[in-house]
């Protein structure tokens, strides 16, 4: 099987006929089945849960401004929801997907028709199975082109592909997940890392073919859409010889960016050019973590896959790829000035102003904990001091509702399903990046919540996150629904109002739905609540998820049509079984 195939995603256009609008919307029409697929990785065969028979699933193509209609059918044995990663869904959020969040899951058997449009945005989303770590193998690209007549703001490029890092283990990492769960302890690391569905050749791999390639054209300049889909790793990412212009991040235009070296946390996406200018020859594309916390376990081998020139004939002897030198893992200074770096496109037609003032002012602490081991008889839990592993903000561990979704609780006004009580400060002000405080029995205990933070329509929200030092410093990859936040600064250490807010880009910054928060350190976001409904905020690596470090934004209907969320369509999944 050609490793490059992309599964082309059934395309209906309709043109409709708004009277005086230049603008033609498609309507891009789709089914994911999901169900058991044997693929073999690492001279193994293994079940896994995969969507149309592929790893990763198809690539949904569409152009800005069309309208997207998925029908997902459950043919797997698990619960299952997706999530349209970075998609704002405007009074759409019945299809956002993630789990007792939104919705209750589409049980096995079951069917559910996502319908939102893709409007406002340009670039690369991806998505992606919002139950459980599902998402391992339930993923793939979502990509978004100018609509007619509108055209990119950088050189037309010749062919565009796309970049997908994975992550790989020779077991179901459902199972895996649910054991450490169930003990209070982390999952086990992966067995390898994904370009595309293939761990390349610096894995062994029993097949030497399965490896991602690229053919380039000499002289020619590419897109390359690069995803972290990965579930618990951020990466360095490479191409040896070449340099690369970022143009977008998150589909949202950034000034170009020269830079021989991306780095992507989970979630984030990075649109680069790469003109094929170096001596025809085999290069490596290559990707190894970032981490960022010391003392963990981790895998540190290298996915690769390879960028092809055409070879000369009649050659015999085989080549061998060059290897770009990636970054040492713990290189934070590198990740630090890629993140830090990244400017938006104030010329865009999608860019808007940043807002002035801000309407809800929040510090929010972010990082590891402990909460209690508890259980019936359970006295003894394999995390730290014999309790669970934890993580919150603000000292709340998120924990999901089971009986229904808080969207459908706020919608139809039932209690007892969430509180709104997600405080705007930590509880407790302490040195929060101080690793002697890492330990300190007194501030690593959270208690268990499902409390969310209620905004008005349309108001301005800035969340300053702040790392924490308990357990251990660590970059954490905050991924906003539904909205893109500006990154108005990020620095290390503990957050300083008086001097750090002098540091403010309210010009340029970047705009993105997921930041690596620096490790020890804090970023600034603000985005202006335009949108109804309950908007999941989460660390993105899957670790930390399921441990609590997550909370949402309650955006309420703001009093008009426009600002008011429909109710849920007909098919949205029931929450009994
Ligand atoms: Cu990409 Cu809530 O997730």
């Amino acid at each position: 099987m050609a490793a490059n195939s992309m599964f082309a995603v059934g395309f209906v256009l309709a043109l409709f006929s708004l009277s005086l609008s230049t603008a033609s919307a498609g309507i891009v029409e789709t089914s994911f089945h999901v169900k058991n697929l044997t693929v073999n990785r690492l001279c193994k065969n293994q079940v896994i849960t995969a969507v149309n028979g592929s790893l990763p699933g198809p690539t949904l193509k569409v152009k800005e401004g069309d309208a997207v209609i998925v029908h997902v059918f459950n043919k797997s044995p698990y619960n299952l929801t997706i999530h349209w990663h970075g998609v704002f869904q405007k009074l759409s959020q019945w299809a956002d997907g993630p789990e007792f969040v939104t919705q209750c899951p589409i049980r096995p058997g079951g069917k559910y028709t996502y319908r939102f449009n893709l409007t406002g945005q340009v670039g690369t989303l991806w998505w992606h199975a919002h139950s459980s770590v599902l998402r391992a193998t339930v993923y793939g690209a979502i990509v978004i082109r100018p609509r007619d007549g509108h055209k990119y703001p950088f050189i037309k490029p010749y062919r565009e592909d796309t970049i997908m890092l994975g992550e790989w283990w020779n077991a179901n990492p459902i199972d895996i997940t649910k054991a450490a769960l169930a003990n209070g302890t982390a999952p086990a690391i992966s067995d390898a890392f994904t370009i595309n569905g293939w761990p390349g050749d610096m894995f062994n791999s029993c097949r030497p073919s399965n490896i991602y390639k690229l053919d380039v054209v000499p002289g020619k300049t590419y897109l390359l859409r690069i995803i972290n889909a990965a579930l618990d790793n951020q990466f360095f990412f490479k191409i040896a010889n070449h340099n690369l212009t970022v143009v977008g991040v998150d589909a949202a235009y950034t000034n170009p960016y020269e830079t021989d070296v991306v780095v992507l946390g989970p979630g984030q996406t990075t649109d680069v050019l790469l003109t094929a200018n170096q001596s025809p020859g085999l290069y490596y594309m290559a990707a190894h973590p970032y981490v960022s916390a010391a003392g963990i376990l981790f895998n540190g081998n290298t996915t690769t896959a390879i960028l092809a020139y055409p070879q000369k004939k009649k050659k015999t002897t085989k080549t061998t790829p060059i290897l770009p030198v990636l970054p040492a893992f713990n290189d934070t200074p590198t990740a630090f000035t890629f993140s830090s770096n990244l400017t938006g496109l104030v010329t865009s037609p999608f860019w808007s102003p940043v807002p002035r003032t801000v309407d809800e002012n929040m510090l929010v602490t972010i990082g590891l904990g402990l909460s209690a081991c508890g259980g019936s008889n359970q006295t003894v839990c394999g995390g730290i001091f014999n309790q669970r592993m934890a993580a919150s903000m603000n000292n709340h561990s998120f924990a999901l509702p089971t009986s229904m979704s808080i969207l459908e609780a706020f919608f139809r006004n039932v209690s007892g399903v969430y509180t709104a009580d997600f405080p705007d400060q930590p509880p407790l002000v302490f040195d929060y990046t101080n690793t002697s405080n890492s330990f300190n029995p007194g501030l690593l205990m959270t208690p268990k919540r499902t409390s969310v933070k209620k905004v008005k329509f349309n108001s301005t929200v800035q969340v300053v996150f702040q790392n924490t030092a308990l357990v251990g410093i660590e970059n954490h990859p905050m991924h906003l629904h539904g909205f893109n936040f500006y990154v108005l600064a990020q620095g290390f250490g503990n957050y300083n109002p008086a001097t750090d807010s002098k540091k403010f880009n309210l010009v340029n910054p970047q705009e993105r739905n997921t930041i690596g928060v620096p490790v020890g350190g804090w970023a600034v976001i603000r985005f202006r609540a335009n949108n109804p409904g309950v908007w999941f905020i989460h660390c993105h690596l899957d670790v930390h998820l399921p441990w609590g470090l997550a909370t949402a934004f309650l955006v309420e209907n703001g009093g008009t049509p426009e600002s008011t969320l429909p109710p849920p369509p007909a098919d949205f999944p029931k929450c009994s079984s």
